[in-house]
């Protein structure tokens, strides 16, 4: 008796012993292609180096690319995947303006080259944002790999997890809850915006309708709203302005600086002066001596975002070109 008892004890500690094996087996880890793809991440980087001194702007669309990817359904690259009847997450409005789409694929095809069927498009996806965020100057880190790609691209995922650019603190900060990120990784990861642009309908109820009453937000400097109003007419859709007016190409400081004194772009951006905590982390970030400080926060705050609903192990696949059709 005394030894069947102690066989099942055994079996137990085995099975469980087993169970952690393969979740951890399942784990996104640093270098994980470091034997079936060595120098990947040099590739990657050498590649997207060249079409970065070819368009500054780039590193801005690849690193929103990367956020709108992990907010739809997950880290999975499903955001690249394309619908013949609209209806997938890259045809949902919130997503009408990513850009990047062509170099992720430039850079799949090369690694295909190097590596067939081996790096799927969603860490190439975090691989783009990290090296974007290193070569506009901002902090050098590394990134976890082993996701693995969905094959299924919902538009409403998109609609219903992306957060409202005029959304307050309280919002965003659920948004993100339901993303297993914290408010910190919100006020944090919002600081993205210290580069690259917004189209005019994405402020322009700033300019014109703030409360509804045809009003302006009485919380842009007065200054700033005028350059914008010239620069936005109503109705126009096509004109970008930049989310850093003093730095738009440059990872700093700056953004949080802007927030700060008046000049930030975007409702959601302003709203983080309206909050105890992200007042606090504002002002902090307006100091030039914490620039290391937000740097550490934004690196450890994007491999927090890099990890939402990733696919590992045998979940997933690796496709050799990213944004295939799926209907
Ligand atoms: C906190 C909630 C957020 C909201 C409400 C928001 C909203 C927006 C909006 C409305 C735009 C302008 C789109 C356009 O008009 O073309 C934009 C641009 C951008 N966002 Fe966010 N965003 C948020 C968080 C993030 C995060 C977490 C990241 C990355 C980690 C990010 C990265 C960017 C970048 C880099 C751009 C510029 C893109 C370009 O130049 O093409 N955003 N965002």
């Amino acid at each position: 008796m005394a030894s069947r008892l102690s066989l099942l004890v055994l079996l137990l500690v085995v099975a469980a012993a087993s169970a952690t094996l393969t979740s951890t087996a399942a784990q996104l880890q640093y270098g994980y292609y470091n034997t079936t793809c060595p120098g990947v991440e040099d590739l990657v980087r050498e590649e997207l180096l060249a079409m970065f001194a070819a368009d500054m702007t780039l590193p801005a669309g690849l690193l929103r690319l990367h956020f709108h990817d992990c907010f739809g359904a997950g880290c999975d690259a499903t955001l690249l995947l394309k619908s013949h009847n609209g209806t997938a997450q890259r045809d949902a409005d919130p997503n009408s303006t990513v850009r990047g789409y062509e170099a992720i694929e430039a850079v799949k095809a090369k690694v295909e080259a190097a590596c067939p069927l081996v790096v799927s498009c969603a860490d190439l996806l975090a691989m783009a944002a990290r090296d974007a965020v290193n070569f506009t100057q901002g902090p050098a880190y590394q990134v976890e790999t082993g996701r693995r790609d969905g094959n299924v691209s919902r538009k409403e995922d998109a609609e219903r997890f992306l957060p409202p650019a005029d959304g307050n603190v309280t919002v965003l900060t659920q948004y993100f809850a339901a993303q297993n990120l914290s408010a910190k990784d919100m006020i944090v990861l919002s600081a993205a915006h210290t580069i690259g642009a917004a189209h005019c309908p994405s402020f322009s109820k700033r300019l014109y309708n703030s409360s509804g009453a045809g009003d302006q937000d009485p919380a842009m400097d007065p200054a700033y709203a005028k350059n914008l109003t010239a620069a936005c007419p109503p109705g126009n859709v096509a004109s970008v302005q930049p989310l850093d007016p003093v730095s738009p190409n440059r990872f700093d400081l700056d953004f949080y600086k802007s927030v700060a004194n008046g000049t930030a772009l975007l409702g959601s951006d302003a709203a983080l002066l309206e909050d105890s905590l992200s007042f606090a982390y504002v002002q902090l970030m307006t100091n030039d001596s914490y620039l290391d400080t937000f740097f550490a926060d934004f690196a450890a705050s994007m491999i927090n975002m890099g990890r939402i609903g990733v696919r590992t192990g045998a979940d997933g696949e690796i496709r050799d070109t990213c944004a295939i059709y799926v209907d």
